[in-house]
């Protein structure tokens, strides 16, 4: 069976919305459990499907792991092995990030590497420089990342760019290491933020955290633990994205509204109202959204995973709205996929011109990755009559209980079930 989302717009959004633990931070902690032998669990997981891809990669690895609902326990044997199977990290590119764990754990890596991405290429140069100045060789073979150490000892690296992943890796492999090791233009993320926390937990000594500059002390060893993973701020920016576009409100229990500063202020600008209080927020939109222009950056900037959100919103803006993309080349892509629903968007290079449109127009669509996705269903809730979005193992893959949960906010949309041989 094939299965798609059937959207009709026009309805405006209204009510509450639980967010649970963030994608982007859930699969690293999964990875950071190798790090110690015995059980690490960790609570307030996402049920998407990339937690148990994710468990299948630890699984290969020696690791026997429960996922019970929200609830992941890995339990990590006193000698993981360091070969990641082929047919498990190859449907999950996050899976790279059990790298830097396995060399600091058992001074050898082998993970194939991750395929190509519809947002664009994704380098590991900067995740191996890293290992490399911590003393660990690295070489692609046969289509895989083999790393080797003898012994790990720490250094100063700086990145390039604050890449999360690299800062990630690096990070996990240099709190096991002899010495001191500093990461300079570190990412800053929440997410990091959340890793830095639950390696806190288990023993390491990191200073910095949430800083562009971290400071690792290695330690000899690392205790296991539990941990509950940070809300997920790209969902909660989701939901309040939708309630500005459908002139609704819409509160957001279980995201650090703090995480989501800049996106709640570019709303305001935009004409919605909000509310802030501890652990939850409300956005409320009047009126038809004012154009705002957006730029995506390493956060504290505009997370480009809520670009296509930008560019939907833009698109029904009163005015012309200019975005430009910073992080990924190709995430641009799926703009054609808003022009068939009606937007006035063109692209030139990193930066997209949306003039706004009073309305949209229903169309079949095809989403080409999660965010992208759930920018075009976000389009079709403000689309005249019903529009079909396909390719939504992409969106399920990021949002859990996506439709249920857009249904209890009041839109129309339902996901159905087609044989394609008929
Ligand atoms: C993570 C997120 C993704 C988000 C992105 C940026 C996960 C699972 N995914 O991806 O949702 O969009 O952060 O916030 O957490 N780069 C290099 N060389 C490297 C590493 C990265 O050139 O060695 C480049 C990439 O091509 C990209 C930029 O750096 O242009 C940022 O990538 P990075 O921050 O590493 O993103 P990911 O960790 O892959």
């Amino acid at each position: 069976m094939v299965e798609h989302f059937a959207v009709r717009g026009g309805a405006r959004l209204s009510g509450t919305v639980d967010v649970v633990g963030a994608k982007n931070s859930v699969l690293k902690l999964m990875a950071a459990a190798l790090l110690a032998e015995g059980t690490t669990t960790i609570t307030n997981c996402p049920e998407i499907l990339d937690v148990p891809l994710m468990a299948d990669v630890l699984r290969s690895l020696g690791c026997t792991v429960t996922v019970d609902g929200g609830t992941v326990s890995i339990d990590v044997p006193a000698e993981p092995g360091a070969q990641a199977d082929y047919r498990s990290v190859s449907k999950l590119r996050a899976s790279v990030c059990v790298l830097g764990p396995l060399v600091a754990r058992c001074r050898r890596a082998v993970v194939p590497l991750p395929g190509g991405d519809a947002i664009g290429s994704r380098p590991l140069d900067m995740h191996a420089s890293g290992l490399r100045k911590l003393g660990a060789t690295t070489e692609i073979e046969h289509g895989r990342v083999v790393a080797h150490a003898e012994g790990l000892h720490g250094a100063q690296i700086w990145l390039d760019f604050p890449s999360v992943g690299a800062t990630e890796n690096i990070l996990m492999a240099a709190v096991l290491a002899e010495g001191t090791t500093v990461i300079d233009n570190a990412a800053r993320e929440p997410e990091i933020v959340d890793l830095c926390t639950m390696l806190q937990q288990m023993g390491a000594k990191i200073e910095g955290s949430g800083s562009s500059t971290l400071t690792v002390h290695g330690v000899t060893g690392l205790q296991p633990t539990e941990h509950r993973v940070i809300g997920d701020r790209i969902v909660g920016a989701t939901w309040a994205f939708a309630a500005a576009m459908t002139r609704g409100e819409v509160t957001v229990r279980g995201v650090d509204p703090h995480h989501l500063d800049l996106v709640l202020d570019k709303l305001r600008s935009a004409g919605a109202h909000t509310d802030i209080a501890p652990g939850e927020f409300t956005v409320r939109m009047d009126g038809r959204p004012n154009a705002v222009d957006f730029v995506t950056l390493p956060y504290p900037g505009f997370a480009t995973d809520l670009q296509p959100m930008a560019i939907a919103l833009s698109a029904i803006a009163d005015g012309t709205s200019m975005i430009t993309e910073n992080v990924f080349e190709a995430r641009f892509r799926f703009v054609d996929e808003m022009v068939r629903l009606g937007a006035d968007a063109r692209t030139d290079g990193h930066h997209a011109v949306v003039r706004g449109v009073e309305r949209l127009s229903s169309a079949p669509v095809w989403a080409s990755d999660i965010r992208a996705g759930a920018g075009l269903v976000l389009a079709a809730l403000c689309a005249d009559g019903q529009t079909e979005v396909w390719d939504i193992e992409h969106i399920d893959r990021g949002y859990p209980r996506f439709v249920e949960n857009l249904r209890a906010l009041g839109a129309d949309i339902s996901r159905v079930s087609t044989d394609p041989a008929r």
